[in-house]
């Protein structure tokens, strides 16, 4: 048995939440295996809209096991809030959801230092989603972090060790805080944590492949947000490509099967940092509104733009993408012509390939297509799918050389169309 993978190609926010719900049902385990409350996946279905930060998506399927890796960094007061609002709506998760000890606490402090590494870059800031993601790894990098089974044992001695050499860090960039109720909410986090199932995911989940069972792992954030291959600095902190789930949860890389690689029909990016093919115009604000792309963890409005089959084609090499999924198309419904960059000029010169540096002088070259200009948003097959439609799709696989084997026209569980084409 093999783990499939399915991650976004593009900045975040491509759907991944609303995908991994609608596959969980072929799948006995759904795995988180990086990122964390940085993270916002939205899911729709039976006239409800729920957002998860840092539980897997797969937990309103069923009795279906969920588990959070050891590459997943845990905020116990937020992972509390969520839980507490899931099990309020009805969806008990004690038993089905299991958490790594390996993982690393982000810590009240680690959001301080989040919001003041930001502040002393000023303009160069990243626009974090400010959930202390970076300061966490840092700190799990140089082997300074505290990880979700320290809980068990010797916790406070730890944590007033993390703590005081986070507020030394503070005190030297004369950044002022208050984390009285910051630290109770987490130290109320961190109890809570205790009544969930602990585990070792590199166990777990070799143990579940070896008996057969089907593993779903879910990313988070996307491919041009990785820590090594993203438009840095302007990136995530940890590795969100395939290579992630390995090092996230444990499973060997020849344990990887299908890789799910999902984009939206166009492109969106939130925070700061290239995005070379931004519209600045009227149809940007359009894409905007009728995407309504606003991000679910901070409300921030995400920058909208044509879809960018440069950095799509680097991203699907990287992941090794073997199904694509395509997301939101209903939002270019309206749309009389449609645009795709097929290649960057930079510095004058036309490049096919994703550079070193997209930070300055690029240019995206298009190809214009023409839209559909039909409602799509209540299709149930492929069939009723108009020719424009089919067109466009062609053009897509062509360039990406990977099939589409997915359509998203709708936020809603249901809005979902699997197609039957030939590998
Ligand atoms: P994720 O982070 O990749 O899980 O994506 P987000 O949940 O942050 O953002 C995707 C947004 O698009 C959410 O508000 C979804 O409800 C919504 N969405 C997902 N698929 C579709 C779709 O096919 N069409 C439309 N219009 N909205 C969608
Ligand atoms: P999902 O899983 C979109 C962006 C932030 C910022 C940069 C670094 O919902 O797709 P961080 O807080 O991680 O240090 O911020 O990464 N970012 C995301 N953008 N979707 C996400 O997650 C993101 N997670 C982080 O806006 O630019
Ligand atoms: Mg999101």
């Amino acid at each position: 048995m093999k783990v499939d993978v399915l991650l976004g190609l593009q900045w975040g926010d491509e759907g991944k939440g609303k995908v991994v719900d609608v596959l969980t049902p072929r799948y006995d385990v759904v795995a988180r295996f990086q990122g964390g409350p940085n993270a916002g996946h939205t899911l729709e279905f039976e006239g409800q809209k729920y957002v998860l930060r840092s539980i897997p998506s797969g937990i309103f399927q069923g009795d279906k096991v969920n588990i959070v890796g050891n590459g997943v960094v845990l905020d116990p007061a937020l992972f509390k809030a969520e839980a507490e609002a899931l099990e309020a709506s009805g969806h008990p998760l004690e038993d089905r959801l299991h958490i790594s000890k390996k993982a690393h606490l982000i810590l009240p402090t680690h959001r301080i230092l989040d919001a003041a590494y930001e502040a002393a870059k000023g303009d160069a800031k990243v626009g974090t989603t400010g959930k202390g993601i970076g300061p966490t790894y840092t700190d799990k990098v140089s082997r300074n972090g505290i990880r979700v089974g320290d809980i068990l044992e010797n916790f406070d001695q730890k944590y007033q060790v993390a703590k005081a050499r986070h507020e030394q860090i503070l005190k030297s960039l004369n950044y002022e805080y208050d984390l009285t109720e910051l630290e109770k909410e987490w130290l109320a986090g961190i109890e809570y944590l205790k009544k969930f199932t602990l585990v070792d995911s590199e166990h777990e989940l070799n143990n579940l492949l070896k008996d057969g069972k089907k593993i779903l792992c879910e990313g988070a954030q996307g491919t041009m947000l990785d820590i090594d291959f993203g438009s840095y600095p302007f990136v995530t902190s940890s590795n969100t490509v395939c290579a992630g789930a390995c090092t996230g949860l444990g499973v060997a890389p020849n344990k990887i099967g299908d890789v799910y690689g999902i984009f939206k029909a166009y492109c969106t990016r939130v925070g700061a940092g290239p995005f070379p093919t931004e519209l600045f115009d009227e149809i940007g604000d359009k894409i905007c509104k009728l995407g309504f792309e606003y991000g679910s963890v901070t409300g921030r409005k995400r920058r909208c733009g044509w879809i960018d089959l440069v950095a799509l084609k680097y991203s699907i090499t990287i992941n090794g993408v073997t199904k694509l999924i395509m997301m939101k198309s209903d939002v270019l419904d309206t749309f009389s012509t449609i645009k795709a960059c097929i290649a960057y000029k930079k510095d004058g010169e036309e490049i096919d390939y994703f550079p070193y540096d997209i930070n300055e002088n690029i240019e995206p070259v298009y190809v214009e297509l023409p839209g559909w200009e039909t409602d799509m948003t209540k299709m149930q097959s492929e069939d009723e799918f108009p020719e424009e439609f089919n067109a466009y799709l062609s053009f897509l696989e062509d360039e990406l050389g990977v099939m589409i084997k997915i359509v998203s026209v709708g936020p809603d569980r249901a809005q979902t169309i699997e197609r039957y084409v030939e590998e």
